[in-house]
C-alpha cells in the first residue's frame, strides 16, 4: 500500500536528489513554475523517448514535427480557442481568491465563505506581443495544445511524404496555459510539455480508431510499469466534451488525491480541418487517387501530458522496503524511465581502483547513461542509487585487479553477478531495453 503522504514524500525525494526544483527558488519560487533538474531532465526525456519510440519510431505511417509555440489569433480563433478556451472562475468576495468553479462545492476552499460570485468563462490562454510595438495587431499567443500546429502542417505533410489515411502526425513540446488553480505539484502547470499525435482516418472508420488509440494508450502505461488497477478508463459525458470533440476518453490514474487524467483521446472529427479551410481559403482534403474521392479526414487525437506521466511514473515507483535489516527507498522505475540505466561504483576511494572503475565507465558510457559515484560507505551508495531508481550498478572490487571482473548489482532483488569486464556491455544490453 502507498503511503498516505506519498505525495509529499515523492515532492521531497524529487527537490532533494534533483528531479525538481520550484522555479526562481532564490525569490522565493514564482507562481507554481518548476524546473527540471540533473535527474529530471534525464527522466522527463526518457518518457519523451518512450512516447515517440511507440508512436513514431514502431510505426511507418506516423511522421513527426515542431511547429511554432507563437502562434497568430487568426489560428485560434478559427479554432475556437479565442472564444471556448475557457475556464469557469468564480471570486470569493470575502476573501478575494479566485478559483476553478469546479473546484469549488458550496464555499471558498481558502476561508469557507460562501459569498461567492457567479461563475463566468475566463480564456486560459497567454497572450503577448511579437515586435516592439504593443497594439492590438501585433498581437500572438503561446499554444495552449501542440495540436494547431498538426493541422496547419496537415498539408505540407501530406505533400512531402505521400501519406494516405490513416496516417498520424506527432509532436511533443511545451504548451502554456493561464490556469486558475495551478497545483498537485507539476500535475497542473501553467508550462508544460505535451506528447499529442493527429491520427487522419477516413470518416466512416473514425470509432474503431478511436477505440483502437484508448486501448493503446492504456497499454503504453502498463508496459512502463504503471499497475493495471491504478488505471481506468473513463468516457466524457455529452456536458464535458471540448468544444470541438465528438468522444473523448481520458486515461485515469489513481492519484495520492483520487482519480485524475493522466491523458485524453478524442475524435475530433473534421472540425479543425474544415475550420482552418474556410478561414485560410486553403483546401485541406485527402484526395485518393485511385478512386478519385476528395474527402476531409476525420482525426483521432491521444494527447498526453510528457510533464504529467513523469510525476506519474514516479508516484508508481515509490517504495519503501528493508534489504538486510535496513530500511530504504526504492523508486522501482522501469528501466526505460531511470535516469541513469548504470552507476559504477569502486568499492573505496583507493589509487588502485580509481584508474579500473574509470576504464569500466568509459566502456559504458557510449551504451548507456551513466553515473559514477566513489564517495561514502558500498552500502549508502546502493541506497542512493536504489532511491534514484537506477536499475543496475557495477561494482569494481580488489578481486577485479586479478580477475578483470565486476559485480552488477540489481535494484530490486539486490541479486548480484560477477561478469567479465569485457563481456560487461554485453550482459548489461541483454538487460537494458533499446532506446
Ligand atoms: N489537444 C488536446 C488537449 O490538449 P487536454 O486534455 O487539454 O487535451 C492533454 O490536454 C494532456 O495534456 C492532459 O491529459 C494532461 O496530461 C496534459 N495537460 C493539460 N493541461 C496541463 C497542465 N496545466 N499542466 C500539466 N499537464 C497538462
Amino acid at each position: 500500500m502507498p503511503p498516505d503522504d506519498l505525495l509529499e514524500r515523492v515532492v521531497n525525494l524529487c527537490k532533494r536528489r534533483g528531479f525538481v526544483f520550484p522555479s526562481a527558488e532564490i525569490y522565493g519560487g514564482f507562481r507554481s513554475t518548476y524546473d527540471y533538474g540533473p535527474l529530471g531532465v534525464l527522466a522527463l526525456r526518457n518518457v519523451k523517448d518512450a512516447w515517440w519510440r511507440s508512436m513514431v519510431q514502431l510505426r511507418d505511417e506516423v511522421v513527426g514535427i515542431d511547429a511554432a509555440i507563437l502562434t497568430s489569433p487568426k489560428v485560434l480563433e478559427a479554432s475556437g480557442h479565442l472564444t471556448n478556451f475557457t475556464d469557469p472562475l468564480v471570486d470569493c468576495r470575502n476573501c478575494k481568491e479566485r478559483w476553478r468553479a469546479d473546484d469549488v462545492a458550496e464555499a471558498c476552499p481558502n476561508c469557507g465563505s460562501t459569498d461567492l460570485t457567479q461563475p463566468r468563462p475566463f480564456n486560459t490562454m497567454f497572450k503577448t506581443h511579437a515586435g516592439p510595438v504593443e497594439d492590438e495587431g501585433a498581437e500572438v499567443y503561446l499554444r495552449p495544445e501542440t495540436a494547431q500546429g498538426m493541422f496547419l502542417d496537415f498539408a505540407s505533410v501530406l505533400q512531402t511524404t505521400r501519406k494516405r489515411p490513416p496516417f498520424g502526425i506527432a509532436q511533443i513540446g511545451k504548451s502554456f496555459r493561464n490556469e486558475i488553480t495551478p497545483g498537485n505539484f507539476v500535475f497542473r502547470t501553467r508550462e508544460f510539455e505535451q506528447m499529442e499525435m493527429e491520427y487522419f482516418v477516413p470518416p466512416a472508420e473514425a470509432n474503431t480508431w478511436f477505440e483502437y488509440w484508448c486501448a493503446e494508450r492504456m497499454a503504453w502505461y502498463q508496459s512502463l510499469g504503471i499497475p493495471e488497477d491504478r488505471l481506468r478508463l473513463r468516457e466524457h459525458d455529452k456536458e464535458e466534451l471540448s468544444h470541438y470533440s465528438a468522444r473523448t476518453a481520458d486515461v485515469e490514474l489513481a492519484f495520492p488525491w483520487g482519480w485524475g487524467e493522466l491523458e485524453g483521446s478524442g475524435n475530433r472529427t473534421d472540425y479543425d480541418l474544415k475550420a482552418h479551410s474556410a478561414a485560410s481559403g486553403e483546401r485541406l482534403e485527402y484526395f485518393e487517387p485511385s478512386t478519385g474521392e476528395r474527402y476531409v479526414p476525420y482525426v483521432i487525437e491521444p494527447a498526453a501530458g510528457a510533464t504529467r506521466a513523469m510525476m506519474a511514473f514516479l508516484l508508481a515507483a515509490y517504495d519503501e522496503d528493508e534489504v538486510g535489516g535496513e530500511h530504504r527507498t526504492v523508486l522501482r522505475l522501469n528501466r526505460r524511465i531511470s535516469p541513469y540505466a548504470v552507476t559504477v561504483l569502486p568499492l573505496s576511494k583507493k589509487e588502485t581502483l580509481t584508474p579500473v572503475a574509470r576504464k569500466v565507465l568509459a566502456l559504458c558510457q557510449p551504451h548507456f547513461m551513466c553515473d559514477y559515484d566513489e564517495t561514502q560507505s558500498i552500502g549508502r551508495r546502493y541506497r542512493r542509487q536504489d532511491e534514484i531508481g537506477t536499475p543496475y550498478c557495477v561494482t569494481v572490487d580488489f578481486a577485479t585487479l586479478d580477475d578483470m571482473a565486476v559485480t552488477i548489482r540489481e535494484r530490486d532483488s539486490t541479486d548480484q553477478v560477477r561478469v567479465p569486464i569485457d563481456g560487461l556491455v554485453e550482459e548489461l544490453r541483454a538487460r537494458l531495453p533499446l532506446t
